[in-house]
């Protein structure tokens, strides 16, 4: 007689990938970089401190978590789907001796917790934007400050709004900044 053991085995390794559970991320953007001049820029617009913790959603590079460790003395966390850029980005850490200060997490930007977060940047798409507002406005305690580089999150009131006309390049930047508060906490009930 054929072994059960050996046919739950066989069923589970004939059985179709979507029938896991596990969800494949979706890209919620391309790989589209930030000039360095502007993402200096959007960390002193977020206002970020010496010891504070933020996360750059969507990482690319690792240019603004690096920037964020190495300048500004933020403890910088950085989410990158993209294989390459993830190890890119980890590389470029590890060689710059900031392990202690940054680090990417290859993942899905959805499947994360932001909650220790003092700042978030993103630059993504508005789409993108209404995709990750609900979880920011779960997971994201009063106070917290969200920079979003070139598109608005709709429904939020940005605190401020400042263009850089021409990054050097002739290209026109507008930064957006929120920050989480008891409204913004009571929308998401
Ligand atoms: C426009 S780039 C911004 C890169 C970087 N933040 C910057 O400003 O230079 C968007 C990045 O988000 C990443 N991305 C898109 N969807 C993602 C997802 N679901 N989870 C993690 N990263 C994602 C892309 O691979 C890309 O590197």
């Amino acid at each position: 007689m054929f072994p059960l053991i050996a046919l739950i085995g066989l069923l589970a390794t004939s059985l179709p990938a979507q029938t896991s559970g596990a969800k494949k991320p979706e890209k919620l953007a391309p790989y589209y970089p930030t000039p360095e001049y502007v993402v200096e820029k959007m960390l002193q617009f977020g206002g970020l401190k010496r010891g504070e913790r933020m996360f750059d959603l969507g990482s690319g590079d690792g240019r603004v978590v690096i920037m964020a460790a190495q300048k500004f003395g933020a403890y910088a966390t950085g989410v990158e789907l993209d294989d390459d850029l993830w190890k890119q980005s980890s590389n470029r850490i590890r060689s710059l001796g900031l392990e202690k200060q940054a680090r990417i997490i290859h993942g899905d930007i959805l499947a994360q917790d932001y909650s220790t977060a003092n700042l978030i940047t993103v630059y993504l798409l508005p789409s993108s934007n209404d995709k990750i507002k609900p979880l920011l406005e779960k997971q994201l305690k009063e106070g917290t400050r969200i920079v979003s580089h070139d598109f608005e999150f709709a429904g939020w009131k940005p605190e401020k709004t400042e263009t850089i006309e021409d990054d050097g390049e002739g290209r026109s930047h507008t930064l957006y900044l929120y920050r989480i508060s008891k409204k913004t906490q009571a929308a998401r009930e």
